[in-house]
């Protein structure tokens, strides 16, 4: 059986990485595999492209950074993303091909057809089965990533842009939803963790059984 592959979305702060790491466990403690991965920095080479890209103290051309994530995505596609979805496995990705929609068309303002092209050439057309977009005012995450910057934690590069940048970056994922509403699924993020990662559930178990993977058959949800 082909695997199914789900990507998770959102600005910076948003939460998403902690419902990944939560859904993930969940399907592993009722016996599914479940491969969790991220972009940037899904492979060896990815982690250090990661590195150079995040790396607050350097400046990096929008180009470079466009081409730079279309390189790790390259590489995740064909040695992680493409076997792991052929071995039947359920692959969860921080990030993926629209996170370059929203920063480099929207944020950047590269436009749409390049965006499209590189993306292209990037994936060759793989495309997340369902993808959750974790979506809460730009006000809000902001607070979450100063936080996070405060703390041990340090802040990204692109954590560090404007509020305009990622109210942009946040139009375009919201856009993109209401462009896929069969793909892309919102999930605001303004309630508590446990309860936004209930509603995580009761999008993600069903769409596990529609697919047939056996492990969630028996998993009622009520
Ligand atoms: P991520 O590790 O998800 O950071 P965070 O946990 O802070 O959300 O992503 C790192 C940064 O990379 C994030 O600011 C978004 C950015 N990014 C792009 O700009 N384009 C891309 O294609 C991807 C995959 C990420």
């Amino acid at each position: 059986m082909a695997g199914t592959f789900i990507t998770f979305e959102g600005i910076d702060g948003s939460g998403k990485s902690t419902q990944l790491r939560l859904l993930a466990n969940f399907l592993k403690s009722i016996g599914c595999d479940v491969l969790e991965t991220r972009e940037p920095g899904g492979t060896p080479v990815g982690n250090r492209l990661r590195a150079a890209l995040l790396d607050a103290q350097e400046e990096v051309d929008p180009l470079t950074e466009l081409l730079v994530f279309a390189a790790d995505r390259a590489q995740h596609v064909r040695r992680v993303l493409r076997p792991a979805l052929e071995a039947g496995q359920i692959v969860f990705s921080d990030r993926y091909a629209d996170a370059t929609s929203a920063y480099q068309g929207a944020g950047r303002g590269f436009s749409p057809e390049l965006i499209a092209e590189i993306i292209e050439l990037a994936t060759e057309g793989l495309k997340p089965d369902l993808t959750l977009l974790f979506d809460l005012p730009v006000t809000e995450s902001n607070e979450r990533t100063q936080r996070r910057a405060n703390s041990k934690q340090k802040g990204d590069r692109l954590d560090g842009e404007t509020a305009e940048f990622h109210a942009r970056v946040r139009d375009a994922y919201l856009r993109l939803a209401r462009t896929e509403p069969e793909r892309v699924k919102v999930v605001e993020t303004n309630q508590p963790i446990e309860v936004t990662h209930q509603r995580v559930k009761q999008i993600v178990v069903p769409f596990l059984q529609s697919r047939g993977h056996v492990c969630v058959d028996e998993f009622d949800l009520a």
